[in-house]
């Protein structure tokens, strides 16, 4: 069985989760996030080298105002939490997106896990907030334009030197991407990254989504033949 060297999961579910027992939409939140506890460990116990999740997109902002500070808060509370932690479990966590938009105390978490990864090698989480697959690309764009303007970078650009310019720079392009919860779109999530991933849907719900979920998912993975364009291997 080959583990995939880049796992992608679009987090989601957690309000129906908690709708289903009559709770808040912040408690399937805070469920979720003991999920992507539970199945960072597994993956990286497993093998994986780099796990990415999509935990808040550049859209969720339309959400209400309560929801997005229980989601902040949450989020806060678990870098936090990390802080303490990754060290110890020699976990490398990177953030992707627009930090700028978010809070002060999340923005020096980020720079702290930043820190602390820089340290060591190994299992890499990578937590997508404040995250748009389309922001992303027109992020690298403005950044690429300016180095050009500049003198700094050549205008003969490819996709190589591109991709040095998005949040994932350095990072392989997802193997697999998981998307729970029922859903059968990509909701603006790595477009750049996802050119050639295999796409694994599932309709158990995120907080639900246990390791045997994720050895459902890679059991699925090794069923799959990858031809990148090219013809099967025989
Ligand atoms: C995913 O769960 C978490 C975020 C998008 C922040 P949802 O909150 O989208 O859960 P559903 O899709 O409403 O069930
Ligand atoms: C995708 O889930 C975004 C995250 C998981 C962070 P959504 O629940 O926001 O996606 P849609 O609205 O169903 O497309
Ligand atoms: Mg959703």
């Amino acid at each position: 069985m080959v583990v995939p060297e880049h796992i992608a999961i679009i987090l989601d579910g957690n309000g129906r989760w908690a709708k289903m027992r009559g709770l808040p939409r912040t408690a399937g939140h805070a469920a979720g996030a003991e999920t992507f506890r539970k199945i960072a460990t597994y993956c990286k116990n497993i093998g994986v080298k780099y796990l990415t999740v999509y935990a808040f997109s550049t859209e969720n902002w339309s959400r209400p105002e309560d929801e997005v500070r229980a989601i902040m808060k949450l989020l806060d509370k678990y870098l936090h939490e990390a802080i303490a932690t990754m060290e110890k479990d020699h976990i490398r966590m990177k953030i992707l997106g627009d930090v700028s938009q978010l809070s002060e105390s999340l923005q020096n978490e980020i720079k702290e896990t930043n820190d602390i990864s820089s340290r060591y090698d190994g299992f890499q989480a990578n937590i997508c907030l404040n995250y748009g697959g389309r922001a992303e690309i027109v992020n690298a764009a403005r950044h690429y334009a300016l180095d050009v303007a500049s003198g700094k970078a050549s205008p003969d650009i490819d996709e190589k030197s591109f991709s040095r310019y998005m949040y994932s720079a350095g990072i392989p392009d997802p193997d697999l991407l998981i998307r729970p919860g029922g859903e059968k779109r990509i909701s603006n999530f790595l477009l750049w990254q996802c050119a050639y991933s295999e796409f694994y849907f599932s309709d158990v719900l995120w907080p639900d989504f246990g390791p045997e979920e994720l050895d459902k998912a890679i059991e699925e993975f090794n069923r799959r033949d990858r031809r990148f364009g090219g013809v099967k291997q025989v």
